[in-house]
This record gives C-alpha cells, sequence and structure tokens, in this order.
C-alpha cells in the first residue's frame, strides 16, 4: 500500500481498542477498492477531544466503539435520526467539515440476519438490553418484527421495552417463550467463558432463527445449541461484517468488498 501527501486518514476510537477488527477489515477494503486511505485504532479518553482532532486534522470518517458511543453525540453537527432514536453512534463522517453520526450496528444486524431469514412478521426474543440490543430492537420493529426483551436487570429491561413499545419476559421464564428468532446480545459465552449460556437449551426449537452478537468464539455454546436443535445460526462476524461495510459505503460513497472484509476478519481470528 502507497502512503503519501494524499493518503486520507479514518479511524477507531474507542478503549480498550487493541483488540479491534477494525484496522484489518477496512484496510483490505480500502486496498482492494484502490483508495489511498488508511485506518488506524486510537485508544482514546476523551470523546470531545477525538473531535477536536477529527476536524483539525482533517479525519475523513471514525468508527466509535466501547465507551463513547453516546457520549460522541454532543460534539457532532448532525446525526442521522435511527441514530438518534438509538442514542448511540458507532460511525463519523466528515463531509467537508461538517461531521454526521451514524449508526451501522442496527444494519449490520438486519443484513446478517436477512441472510437467513425473513423479519416482518417475525417474533423476536432478545436477550440483553445494553447498546446493541437496543440497536437491534429498533430496526427489526422498523421492519415489522414483534419484538420481546430478556434482561438480567429487570428495571433495565423494562425501560428498553417502554422505549421500543415491546413486551419484556423474565430470564426464569424463557423456557416456555414462543419465539421465530432469538438474538444474545450480552457477552454470555464470550471467550474465555466459552462454556456459559444466556438461555435455557430448552427454548431452541427446530425452525427457529438464533444469532449471537459475539464472534469470539465464532460458535459460542448459544448458537452450538440451537444449531444441534436444528435452527438456523448466525454468528457476530457477519454482523460485525456488515456494520464495518455499511460505515465503508458511507465514508467512500462505494460499495464495500463484502467478501474481501470477511476473508480479512476471519484470517485476524485464526491469529
Ligand atoms: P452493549 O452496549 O455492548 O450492549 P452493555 O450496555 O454493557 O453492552 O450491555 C450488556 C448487556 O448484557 C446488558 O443487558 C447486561 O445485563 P444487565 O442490564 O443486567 O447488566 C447483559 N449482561 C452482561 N453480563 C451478563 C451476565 N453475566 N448475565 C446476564 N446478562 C448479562
Amino acid at each position: 500500500m502507497m502512503i503519501d501527501q494524499y493518503t486520507g486518514l479514518y479511524c477507531v476510537i474507542g478503549n480498550p481498542v487493541r483488540h479491534s477488527l477494525g484496522p484489518a477489515m477496512q484496510n483490505a477494503a480500502f486496498r482492494e477498492k484502490g483508495i489511498n486511505a488508511v485506518y488506524l485504532a486510537f485508544e482514546a479518553t476523551d470523546a470531545g477531544a477525538c473531535i477536536k482532532g477529527v476536524r483539525s486534522l482533517g479525519i475523513r470518517g471514525l468508527s466509535v466503539t466501547i465507551p463513547f458511543k453516546t457520549d460522541i453525540i454532543p460534539f457532532l453537527d448532525e446525526v442521522d435520526d435511527l441514530a438518534l432514536r438509538i442514542g448511540a453512534v458507532n460511525t463519523v463522517v466528515n463531509k467537508e467539515g461538517r461531521l454526521r453520526g451514524y449508526n451501522t450496528d442496527a444494519y449490520g444486524a438486519l443484513m446478517a440476519l436477512e441472510e437467513k431469514t425473513e423479519v416482518p412478521g417475525k417474533r423476536v426474543v432478545i436477550i440483553g438490553a445494553g447498546g446493541a440490543s437496543r440497536a437491534v430492537g429498533y430496526i427489526l420493529k422498523e421492519k415489522g418484527a414483534t419484538v420481546v426483551v430478556s434482561n438480567r436487570s429487570q428495571v433495565r429491561g423494562m425501560v428498553l421495552c417502554r422505549d421500543l413499545g415491546c413486551e419484556f419476559i423474565a430470564p426464569d421464564k424463557l423456557h416456555d417463550v414462543h419465539a421465530d428468532i432469538i438474538i444474545n446480545t450480552t457477552p454470555v459465552g464470550m471467550s474465555p467463558d466459552i462454556d456459559k449460556s444466556p438461555v435455557p437449551e430448552k427454548i431452541f426449537k427446530e425452525g427457529m432463527t438464533a444469532m449471537d452478537i459475539i464472534y469470539n468464539p465464532l460458535k459460542t455454546r448459544f448458537l452450538a445449541a440451537a444449531k444441534a436443535r436444528g435452527c438456523e445460526i448466525v454468528n457476530g462476524l457477519s454482523m460485525f461484517v456488515y456494520q464495518g461495510a455499511e460505515q465503508f459505503r458511507l465514508w467512500t460513497g462505494i460499495k464495500a468488498p463484502v467478501e474481501v472484509m470477511t476473508a480479512a476478519v476471519e484470517k485476524e481470528l485464526s491469529n
């Protein structure tokens, strides 16, 4: 890759950020499309200071990750409507000095799910009530699904249900919940705690679709149990790549090379 005086800079800000797969994925996409740009990871402590840097250095775009997805909002010039409703921005586009925030997590989840199942009219149970759950819940409702949220903390779960206008189900009632699609948005089952699952295994019935937003490991205990009981499964890698592909499109106006991005992330995960 040629780096010169015209090279555009994109970055991810977060903390921690050293485990991020974003650089491998986005740099592979820039290379594939012959775009003179690089994508770097910055472990940051202050969202406002980062935005000052973006403006003064002419950084062309940002990925925003934990813990800045909400904190960044007041520093932007504009925020896309869906991102505002979700209350989280994971993408910033610098268009001639004006900074606009978007949320592509929601789009990523939808694209990943739609590879395996239709969404309109489906009953979706979402486990967890954090930022990821909120993004997934909003977009699935918008696409005509009926959403049900379950969360360890009942208060947090009910606040999200009030905002989404959906039903809450307590975790101890999950064993006989009716669902077409079940989505895990909690970190339960993530490496190194790979023997844990956020739901009882008998929740899974043949014909359902199970999606996990965790991508390390690729096949979580949640997905393995779902597969063993005859469900379609969607792993977290798919959502991660699609949210990144949408970022790439917003930054460059070019359709992202999804296969190349997937291969780059798989390679990084296998290292
Ligand atoms: P994110 O923004 O990535 O969604 P988050 O805001 O930290 O992350 O939310 C994590 C979600 O996982 C929350 O719903 C959390 O439940 P609580 O609201 O009860 O904290 C859930 N979660 C985290 N660890 C969990 C565990 N060990 N068992 C069950 N749920 C857990």
